[in-house]
């Protein structure tokens, strides 16, 4: 397992070019994972314009979905449309393996569930994009954001 963590954080640093020295990790620290909290979108284009409001999804399936569709976690958006990931390094190993460039945010709950006038088949997807690197204590935090949902027909 020691040897796990070793490894999945040089992924990582390896991966993202991370300006933390590997000398400087504390021995036995968290590797978490974070998908910020984020918006999604009753729609199936977040960026119909500067002036437009965009109504939240609420109560919609999020799956992070790495390699192949491979779902290495789920969760669902609350009333405000929002959800966030927190995974440890353990959950990730897979996700660590393929590079987390591999990995999408997916949601699977059909559009026609928040607006009957949208779609009742497809998907809404986003990449991931990473934002920042934060230590806190032994723990280290690696903080992505999806780059925007677009809708997809196929499923
Ligand atoms: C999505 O929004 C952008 C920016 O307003 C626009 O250029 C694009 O045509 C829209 N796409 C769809 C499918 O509505
Ligand atoms: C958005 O609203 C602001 C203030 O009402 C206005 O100045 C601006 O031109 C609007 N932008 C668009 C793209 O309609
Ligand atoms: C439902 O979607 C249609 C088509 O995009 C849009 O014109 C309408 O404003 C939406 N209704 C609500 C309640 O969001």
């Amino acid at each position: 397992m020691a040897l796990n963590l070793v490894l999945f954080v040089s992924v990582m640093v390896a991966a993202l070019a991370l300006p933390i020295a590997k000398a400087t990790l504390p021995i036995g620290a968290d590797v978490v994972f974070q998908v910020q909290p984020s918006f999604v979108p009753c729609s199936i284009n977040g960026s119909l314009g500067a002036n437009v409001t965009i109504r939240a999804f609420p109560n919609a399936q999020v799956q992070l979905q790495c390699g192949a569709g491979n779902v290495v976690a789920t969760t669902t958006t609350n009333a405000a449309g929002v959800f966030s990931f927190s995974l440890d390094a353990i959950r990730l190993s897979l996700s660590a393996t393929l590079g987390l460039s591999a990995c999408d945010l997916v949601v699977i709950t059909p559009l026609s569930t928040c607006n009957s006038t949208l779609p009742a088949v497809g998907v809404l997807e986003s990449d991931i994009q990473f934002v920042a690197t934060n230590v806190v204590g032994a723990r280290i935090i690696f903080n992505f954001r999806p780059v925007g949902f677009r809708y997809s027909s196929s499923t």
